[in-house]
């Protein structure tokens, strides 16, 4: 007698490798409207599911938890990121979660450097510029920005995307400087300095670039004392999360000048971000596009469908993050 194959909910439209996969193994319930799901659409799916297979963009806390139905294995994340999860509620209700680690690394490196290189060049200043057919001038002191090679770059949070940004740094001769939990072995750290606190780091950062998770314990992590410890004229690059920043004092300290520029990926209540920030000159702003390469969002359908293989096989997914 064929055995069931396990239901999976889809929560978003994936790639069409990934889609295809899915048809093959498993008894999947897509979403090819790509529509942002309720929180009772959500519950409603899980009541047919043995597992969910979802993205930052699905929000599950401790009252969602709650409301899973019991026969509900686990939550695949299609995203490194786990922020949008209650891991202790998950885990006390024994769901297992995972997430896809490794694979976005080198396309969220990608845009940490497009942030720094936008921010510091004034590109958004300037496409905008010639978009709205306004250049009509070139003199020694027009969009003139801030040279970053050769700058010193800190890097809070070492961990896989900072690590590969520090070595795209160093192809512009940047000098990098990081705090992290704990300190790296030398053979990782290539170089790169060292600060047990984020007091000691600020000072040498011309720019600063965030890569830590969103924990408790980094929530509003750049704020304005630790903004007035960098350097006058320093620029802020966040690929990670916006709830690592302060936004409002953010903004304050690229009015004021305090900052040069800042170049940003990630923000507080995407995608209703602060209309303060695209009324700023000196922000270089995309809507999250860390990891939106279409190698990258094959690799990572793959590997949350691994996770998933691994589970209803009886095996131990190799991500699992509870
Ligand atoms: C993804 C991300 O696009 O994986 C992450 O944590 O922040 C993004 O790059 C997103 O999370 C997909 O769900």
């Amino acid at each position: 007698m064929p055995t069931q194959r396990p239901r999976i909910f889809v929560s978003r439209k994936l790639p069409p490798a990934i889609e295809a996969r899915l048809q093959r193994d498993y008894e999947p319930s897509f979403n090819p409207e790509d529509r942002l799901y309720s929180a009772d659409e959500l519950i409603a799916g899980a009541e047919q599911a043995d597992a969910l297979l979802i993205c930052h963009t699905e929000h599950i806390d401790a009252d969602m938890v709650e409301r899973l139905p019991g026969h509900l294995r686990a939550i695949a994340n299609f995203s490194v990121g786990v922020d949008h999860v209650d891991l202790i509620a998950a885990k006390a209700r024994g769901l297992i979660v995972t997430n896809t680690p490794d694979v976005l690394t080198d396309a969220t490196a990608e845009i940490a450097m497009l942030c720094l290189l936008g921010a510091a060049r004034r590109a958004s200043e300037g496409e905008r510029m010639i978009r709205a057919a306004e250049w009509n001038t070139w003199s020694p002191a027009f969009m003139v920005g801030t040279q970053v090679t050769g700058k010193s770059l800190g890097i809070i949070g070492m961990g896989r995307v900072g690590l590969v940004t520090a070595k795209r740094a160093r192809g512009f001769d940047m000098t990098v400087h990081y705090h992290n939990r704990h300190r790296l072995e030398a053979g990782i750290e290539a170089g790169a300095i060292y600060h047990e606190t984020l007091e000691d780091l600020l000072p040498h950062c011309q720019f600063l670039a965030l890569h830590c998770p969103a924990i408790p314990a980094t929530e509003g992590l750049l704020n304005s004392e630790r903004i007035a410890q960098l350097p006058d004229g320093a620029i802020v690059v966040n690929t990670a999360r916006g709830s690592v920043v302060d936004e409002q004092a953010l903004m304050a300290a690229l009015r004021s000048g305090k900052l040069a520029a800042a170049g940003l990926d990630v923000y507080r209540n995407e995608p209703h971000i602060d209309p303060g920030f695209a009324a700023l000159p000196n922000t270089f702003l995309l809507p999250h596009i860390g990891s939106a390469t279409r190698e990258t969002r094959d690799a990572m359908g793959f590997r949350a469908l691994d996770n998933l293989d691994a589970i209803f096989a009886g095996r131990e997914p190799g991500d699992r993050v509870c």
